[in-house]
């Protein structure tokens, strides 16, 4: 039987203990490196990711917007121009702004002016014909003159019937704009399809 030579056992035991506090070191060290690895992602990740968020809102935001009904009975892609009521009953026709919000990607403005329409009431009805202030020509802002009833155009001078035809000789190579136009029984609103159209060419091409 072999005998352990005194103090050998001893020492033995001395490098185990010494070795166990290593091997813990080492695994809290590890759990440590991690831990700050983990955090470290995090610190990354998370304000990308919110940031991610903040930049597609406004896309979001339209989306929502876009898909949600009109709130007042409006047919989508119309817009309550005036009062049936504030276009006079004698056939002149009268000017009236068109507001609507404007935003893009990054901006909304409510009720901005983004255009304007002339509107005609026959004498004795309830529909309206509708035409675009902007010059077919090159899109100044076309007037009404009520003593020749003609609309003119200040910048190179077209005229246009009260029917919106093009009167020889006028540079625009085409009638005045029309809009569609429909009255709300319900509210005596008229709601306008507000367009606008490419100028100085002959065919009516819609700018999307
Ligand atoms: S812009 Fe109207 S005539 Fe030229």
């Amino acid at each position: 039987m072999e005998k352990t030579k005194p103090g050998h056992g001893k020492s033995h035991r001395h490098a185990q203990a010494a070795e166990e506090p290593k091997g813990e070191d080492a695994r809290r060290g590890f759990l440590l490196r991690m831990a700050t690895l983990v955090a470290s992602i995090a610190c990354m990740v998370v304000p990308a990711v919110s940031g991610l968020a903040v930049w597609l809102d406004p896309l979001r935001r339209h989306k929502r917007k876009a898909s949600g009904s009109p709130s007042n009975g409006t047919p989508p892609g119309y817009l309550a121009v005036a009062s049936l009521d504030a276009i006079p009953a004698d056939g002149v026709p009268r000017a009236f702004p068109v507001i609507a919000d404007r935003h893009d990607a990054w901006t909304f403005e409510p009720r901005q002016r983004v255009g304007a329409v002339f509107l005609r009431r026959k004498a004795g009805a309830d529909t309206v014909s509708c035409f675009t202030t902007r010059c077919p020509h090159a899109g100044c802002f076309v007037g009404y003159d009520a003593d020749t009833q003609r609309y003119r155009c200040p910048c190179h001078a077209s005229s246009f019937d009260v029917d919106g035809k093009v009167i020889a000789p006028s540079p625009s190579q085409r009638d005045m704009d029309a809009l569609d136009a429909q009255v709300d029984a319900a509210t005596r609103q008229v709601l306008v399809r507000y367009v606008n159209y490419y100028t100085g060419r002959a065919d009516r091409k819609e700018k999307t």
